[in-house]
């Protein structure tokens, strides 16, 4: 079949990298992807409904681990990207994609609210010829049920006169072997055509493109990718619970365990899950099976056993400090160290710790925390009460009964730690990986 005008008038611009691409929600997604699809040669204009992050861009400041404010102060200074609020500016972008965020509801049901805003706000600009692209983690069938709807009241036609695709986005936070160029991209599109744009356009800008056959498979690729760990980590967390009962140290089995060169991948325990991601994702995909009359089982225990752990990990440190000091939990002083989800990053999205902090004082014990990389705990919408916190110094240990550690960043002096503390607890092994060890430290 020829291919048509519409088609191969946009599939040129992007050859020849004169397309326009317009990213929507300039977030820890779409800023390093503004930043690698600039590097590549196209023209970037960035949207956000947060002013903020606008006049923090146009400062040449990013606000984003991933990102240097030398790398963009550089894509700025070159012509390659600039940001703005002003919608209207879509009309002049040949490939858009949106990166706004895909949460929860408080009923635990997907909150789509994002999608469709951005999606209207694109529609009121759609023009022939354009490409329009959906990087948000979503159920199957958002691209093509909930997307395309939206656009195609315009009266323009999928397909014909404009395209759809999704691409799921892989980044991972902290990373420091995989940036968004190395990671290899999921593409899929709204039939033949909106493939071929979709390859082509990513191709110029990530090393690997790997196309599957449907928007609802490529959005299907990166849930499954996500479940994944939700439930391998939830596996390892209950071994965790089961082994320690028996005198068994997790991670020596696991350290073991990896050996195997064939049929064993190692996920490691922790004090729970976090992040924007693999707490909140598989639940989309719970929401849309209920369509179908069928169960997640999977997908909801491993919820239940990754959401009880900061439970599990407080009840250990107050049975260390009854055993071990003599002092009940709501007469203790604690120190949480690290606030952060994971190592390295300042991200406190979903974070295990802030539940630990509640829990603790819950049961009427004093907790502070430490994170270099969190000078203030922010606004949360679950965790009021604790916004306004600050990060306290490592030079008064003196005055906690026991260190809990949360989160293994680097760069920590944990052996100075160790001699300091009277008490640890640690959900990370960081003590042991570093070959110290001491009866004060315990395991949870
Ligand atoms: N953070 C990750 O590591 C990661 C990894 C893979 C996938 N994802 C997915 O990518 C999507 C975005 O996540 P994120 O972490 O970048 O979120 P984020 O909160 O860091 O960024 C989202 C941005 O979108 C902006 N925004 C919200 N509504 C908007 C609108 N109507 N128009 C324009 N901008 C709007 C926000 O102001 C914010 O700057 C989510 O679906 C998430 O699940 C995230």
């Amino acid at each position: 079949m020829a291919s048509s005008p519409t088609f191969d008038a946009l599939l040129s611009k992007i050859e020849a990298r004169s397309a326009r691409a317009g990213i929507i929600g300039l977030g820890y997604v779409g800023l390093p992807l503004a930043m690698a699809i600039a590097r590549s040669g196209f023209p970037v204009t960035g949207f956000d409904i947060d002013p903020g992050k606008i006049v923090s861009i146009e400062a040449r400041r990013s606000y984003i681990d991933a990102v240097t404010s030398h790398d963009l102060a550089a894509q700025i200074d070159d012509g390659r990207f600039s940001a703005t609020t002003e919608f209207a500016a879509l009309k002049d972008c040949d490939v858009i994609v949106i990166c706004v965020p895909t949460p929860l509801t408080k009923h635990r049901d997907p909150d789509l609210s994002f999608v469709e805003a951005t999606s209207h706000a694109i529609a009121a600009h759609l023009r022939a010829g354009q490409l329009i692209v959906l990087e948000s983690t979503t159920y199957p069938g958002t691209t093509d049920d909930i997307v395309k709807v939206i656009l195609e009241k315009t009266g323009l036609k999928s397909g014909k006169d404009f395209f759809v695709g999704f691409s799921p986005e892989r980044e991972d936070p902290g990373n420091q072997h995989f940036h968004t160029a190395t990671i290899p991209k999921v593409v899929a599109g709204d039939g033949a055509e909106a493939l071929a744009l979709m390859t082509s356009f990513y191709g110029a800008a990530v090393k690997t493109v790997v196309p599957v056959s449907s928007n609802a498979t490529a959005e299907a690729v990166k849930l499954t990718e996500n479940i994944f760990r939700s439930v391998n980590i939830a596996l390892v967390n209950e071994l965790k619970t089961v082994y320690a009962a028996m005198g068994i140290d997790v991670w020596e089995v696991i350290d073991a365990a990896k050996t195997k060169p064939f049929g064993y991948m190692p996920f490691y325990p922790g004090p729970g899950l976090g992040g924007h991601c693999i707490p909140i994702d598989p639940f989309y995909l719970t929401w849309k099976s209920r369509e179908y009359e069928l169960p997640t089982r999977f997908i909801e225990l491993a919820g239940e056993i990754n959401s009880a752990m900061p439970r599990y990990v407080v009840g250990k440190l107050a049975e260390a400090l009854d055993i071990r000091a003599g002092k009940a939990l709501s007469r203790s002083r604690v120190l949480v160290l690290g606030l952060a989800y994971k190592k390295n990053v300042a991200d406190i999205r979903e974070s295990p710790s802030l539940r630990l902090i509640e829990l603790i004082e819950e049961r009427g014990g004093k907790a502070d925390y430490h994170d270099p990389h969190v000078a203030e705990i922010p606004p949360t919408r679950e965790y009021q009460a604790l916004k306004g916190r600050k990060s306290v110094s490592l030079e008064n240990l003196a005055d906690y009964d026991v260190v809990l550690i949360a989160t293994d960043h680097d760069g920590i002096d944990y052996g100075a730690l160790a001699k300091n503390a009277p008490l640890i607890i640690d959900t990370r092994n960081v003590f042991a990986r570093q070959g110290l060890q001491g009866d004060h430290i315990v395991k949870a």
